[in-house]
């Protein structure tokens, strides 16, 4: 054969492959560089206006003052988190610096026994300081963390226990807690300590079971007695036992997501997806794809959104869509691409000097309490930026 006769098709792939991924990359719609760089601004003022390592920011309070936290509060971690993923994108030695010892601050937080937070704290701050620097100081953090974590682990129930008591149930387990796995399984792989990674799979086989609904959304918590027989289906964050708190989905997209990496079960990837359609396809899902707090909030469309749901979500689906079939995929990919706009739009991104130096504004953490609701979360703001290192990634 003649080498044009191989030469000219092969020339002619590469060109057809060339421009289109150029026409992909000019169809993107968020710069990620402009936004970290923007993050950055607003992320030294909050450095500089809040010193004091003991408080953690938080969110803001009613008056619009800065809203902190002491160490064990479960959001505490995500502070030096986010401080991580400035690194992550811009490899300045400040961030490291300051995520360094932002993360530092929360290493009392290992004994801690009292929460079912501990992925959140631990796992957030100390897990990427150390995929990102290999610091040996933050290895025996994680591990003593995750077995604290494991001592809430009750074998009769099959669940860790999230909550201590809740509206006088014993034995309250949220959705939520399928994010504080990713802490046991770490720990397992690292240690060896196998009992960790069954646990977390015996967890989420559980929840797996009783959370979830025919049409793939998630309660909110399910109250068991000591022998993991199922009390009570309710909520504590929503707008009712039966209706879908949008964070609490979030948690199930992302958590189910993540666990599906860590094992490969195929039973995890496929709850993900399904819980993701119910969150996509739902007709109460505005046109910018930032829920309102609860899907079935009794005021919508006069019903605040929560844009930390978004950011959780898009995060998640930027992890989702490699693990599924190409139109799947696709799908997956601009409805995420749609929350970053809209994330990142004047309508959810502050501008420097605002909303105490957060990025994301418009945020609910718990409507039924009135606490936090229209209002900055420092986790809004640590998914937000992960979700761009995603999308970043997928060029
Ligand atoms: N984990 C508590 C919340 O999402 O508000």
């Amino acid at each position: 054969m003649k080498r044009s006769a191989v030469f000219v098709p092969a020339l002619a792939a590469v060109l057809t492959l060339f421009s289109s991924f150029s026409a992909t990359a000019q169809k993107r719609k968020i710069n990620v560089q402009q936004e970290f760089a923007r993050a950055g601004e607003q992320l030294t003022q909050l450095l500089k206006t809040h010193p004091d390592r003991t408080k953690f920011p938080y969110s803001t309070r009613p008056d619009g003052a800065l809203k902190d936290t002491k160490s064990e509060w479960w959001t505490s971690g995500f502070f030096g988190s986010t401080l991580w993923y400035m690194y992550e994108y811009t490899k300045q030695p400040q961030w490291q610096q300051a995520a360094d010892q932002w993360t530092v601050a929360m290493q009392q937080e290992q004994h801690n026994t009292g929460t079912h937070d501990l992925g959140f704290m631990l796992y957030c701050p100390f897990g990427n300081g150390y995929r990102l620097t290999q610091n040996p100081a933050y290895k025996p953090v994680l591990l003593t963390g995750a077995q604290s974590l494991a001592t809430r682990f009750n074998p009769q129930v099959g669940l860790i226990k999230s909550w201590n008591d809740f509206a006088g149930y014993k034995y309250p387990v949220i959705i939520d807690n399928m994010m504080n796995l990713e802490l046991l399984t770490w720990a397992a792989r690292t240690s060896g300590d196998s009992t960790l990674r069954r646990l977390s799979i015996t967890h989420a086989d559980n929840t797996l079971k009783n959370h979830f609904r025919p049409d793939g959304s998630t309660f909110h918590v399910v109250c068991y007695d000591d022998k993991g027989q199922v009390l009570a289906r309710k909520t504590a964050q929503g707008a009712a036992d039966n209706s879908a708190w949008a964070r609490g989905q979030a948690w199930a997209i992302y958590g189910y997501t993540m666990l599906y990496r860590e094992t490969k079960l195929d039973r995890y990837r496929q709850q993900a997806r399904k819980t993701a359609d119910f969150f996509l396809n739902h007709p109460n899902l505005p046109a910018d794809k930032i829920p309102y707090w609860d899907f079935n909030a009794p005021g919508i469309p006069k019903e605040e959104r929560d844009a930390s749901a978004a950011a959780i979500v898009a995060s998640a689906l930027l992890e989702l869509q490699q693990y599924s079939p190409a139109a799947d995929a696709k799908r997956y990919r601009q409805a995420a691409e749609q929350m970053l706009v809209s994330l990142s739009s004047p309508a959810y991104h502050a501008t420097l000097g605002d909303n105490q130096n957060f990025l994301i504004k418009h945020c609910v953490a718990h409507k039924p309490a009135k606490t936090e609701v229209d209002a900055p979360l420092v986790y809004a703001d640590y998914y937000y930026l992960e979700a761009l290192l995603r999308y970043d990634r997928l060029k």
